[in-house]
C-alpha cells in the first residue's frame, strides 16, 4: 500500500483506481486551495505518488524533496500539457511523470469550435448588451460578425486535438491549413507559420505550453493576420503575447478573438477584459462530466500501475 497525495479535488470515481489497490490517499485542502511549494515539498518528501493538477509547480525542489525522501515514484498529472511540472529534473532523479492523453481531444475541440463560433459572431458582445438592457431590438447593421462557415481556418499544431478541430470545421464547409513543427505531408501542410497566418480567416492554436513556443503569436505575427482575422486559443496562454494581443484587438488590427488560457492564471491582463469583439473563458478546453472523469481515473490508474510495478502507457517520460 502507498502513500498518494492528491492535490485538488477530483470528479467523482477519479479516485476509484487508488481506492481499488488500498494506496491511502493524502489531501486534497479542505478549501480544494492549491498547495504551497513548501507543502507540495514537505508532502513530496513523504509519498509515494502525486496526483497533481495544472495549477501545481512541480519544480526541480519539489522534485528533490521526493528524491531524498525515497520514495517518490510518479507524479501522474490530470491534464494533457505538463508544462508545471519539470519533466527534466524528474527523470534525471528516476521519477516518472504520466499524462491524460487522448481523454479530452473532442471535448477540447468542442471548445474550440464554441470559441470559433462564438468570436466571430460577436456572441459575448451581443450577450452582454442583451443582458445589461442595452439592446433597443433588431437592426439590419447590429452585430455583424464573420461567417465561420467558407471561411479558411488555420490550425497551429496538428497532433489528436488540432485535427479534431479540423475534423469539425469540414462539417462547416471550411478549408483547413495546419501548420506544425514537422511537416505532416498532409493536405492542407503549411510549412511556413507566417504565411498560415497571412492567409487565414480564423486561427485556432494547438500547440503545447513551454519555453518552444512561448509567445509563438507574438505582436510581429499579428501583425501578419488579416484585420478581419479571429484568433482562438485553447492550449496554453504563454502561446500569445497576450499584451500585444490585447493591443491589437483594441486598435481593431484583428477582427476578434476567443481565448480559454491565460499567461498568469487565474490573472487575466485587463486590457484584454475591456477588449473589443473577445469571448473569453476560464479555461473549460476539457471541463465536460465525463472527460474531466475519464482525465482523473486515467491519472490515479497510472498511479497505481506505477505502484505495482508496472509502466502505464501514459508516461512522459523516458521509460
Ligand atoms: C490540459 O489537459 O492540458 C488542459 O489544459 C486541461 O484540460
Amino acid at each position: 500500500m502507498g502513500r498518494v497525495l492528491v492535490t485538488r479535488r477530483l470528479p467523482d470515481g477519479g479516485l476509484q483506481p487508488l481506492a481499488e489497490a488500498h494506496h491511502e490517499v493524502v489531501g486534497p485542502n479542505s478549501d480544494d486551495s492549491p498547495f504551497s511549494t513548501d507543502a507540495l515539498r514537505a508532502h513530496a518528501r513523504e509519498c509515494d505518488a502525486i496526483v497533481s493538477l495544472l495549477t501545481d509547480r512541480i519544480d526541480a525542489p519539489v522534485l528533490e524533496a521526493g528524491a531524498a525522501g525515497g520514495r517518490l515514484k510518479v507524479i501522474a498529472n490530470v491534464a494533457v500539457g505538463y508544462d508545471n511540472i519539470d519533466v527534466r529534473a524528474a527523470a534525471e532523479y528516476g521519477i516518472h511523470v504520466c499524462n491524460t492523453p487522448g481523454v479530452l481531444d473532442d471535448t477540447t475541440a468542442d471548445t474550440a469550435f464554441l470559441l470559433i463560433l462564438a468570436a466571430s459572431r460577436l456572441a459575448s458582445t451581443a450577450e452582454s448588451d442583451l443582458r445589461t438592457g442595452r439592446w433597443a431590438g433588431w437592426g439590419v447593421t447590429q452585430y455583424l460578425g464573420r461567417d465561420v462557415h467558407g471561411a479558411t481556418l488555420g490550425i497551429v499544431g496538428y497532433g489528436r486535438i488540432g485535427r479534431a478541430v479540423a475534423r469539425r470545421a469540414e462539417g462547416f464547409g471550411m478549408r483547413v491549413l495546419h501548420h506544425a513543427r514537422h511537416p505532416t505531408s498532409e493536405s492542407g501542410y503549411v510549412a511556413d507559420l507566417d504565411e498560415l497566418l497571412a492567409r487565414a480567416d480564423i486561427i485556432s492554436l494547438h500547440t503545447p505550453g513551454g519555453s518552444e513556443t512561448h509567445h509563438l503569436i507574438d505582436a510581429r505575427r499579428l501583425g501578419l493576420m488579416p484585420r478581419t482575422a479571429v484568433l482562438v486559443n485553447t492550449s496554453r496562454g504563454t502561446v500569445v503575447d497576450e499584451p500585444a494581443l490585447a493591443d491589437a484587438l483594441h486598435e481593431g488590427r484583428i477582427f476578434a478573438a476567443g481565448l480559454d488560457v491565460y499567461e498568469r492564471e487565474p490573472e487575466v491582463d485587463p486590457r484584454l477584459l475591456s477588449a473589443p469583439r473577445t469571448v473569453l473563458l476560464p479555461h473549460i478546453g476539457s471541463a465536460s462530466q465525463a472527460t474531466r472523469t475519464r482525465m482523473a481515473t486515467m491519472a490515479t490508474s497510472a498511479v497505481a500501475i506505477v505502484l505495482a510495478g508496472g509502466t502505464p502507457a501514459n508516461l512522459v517520460t523516458p521509460s
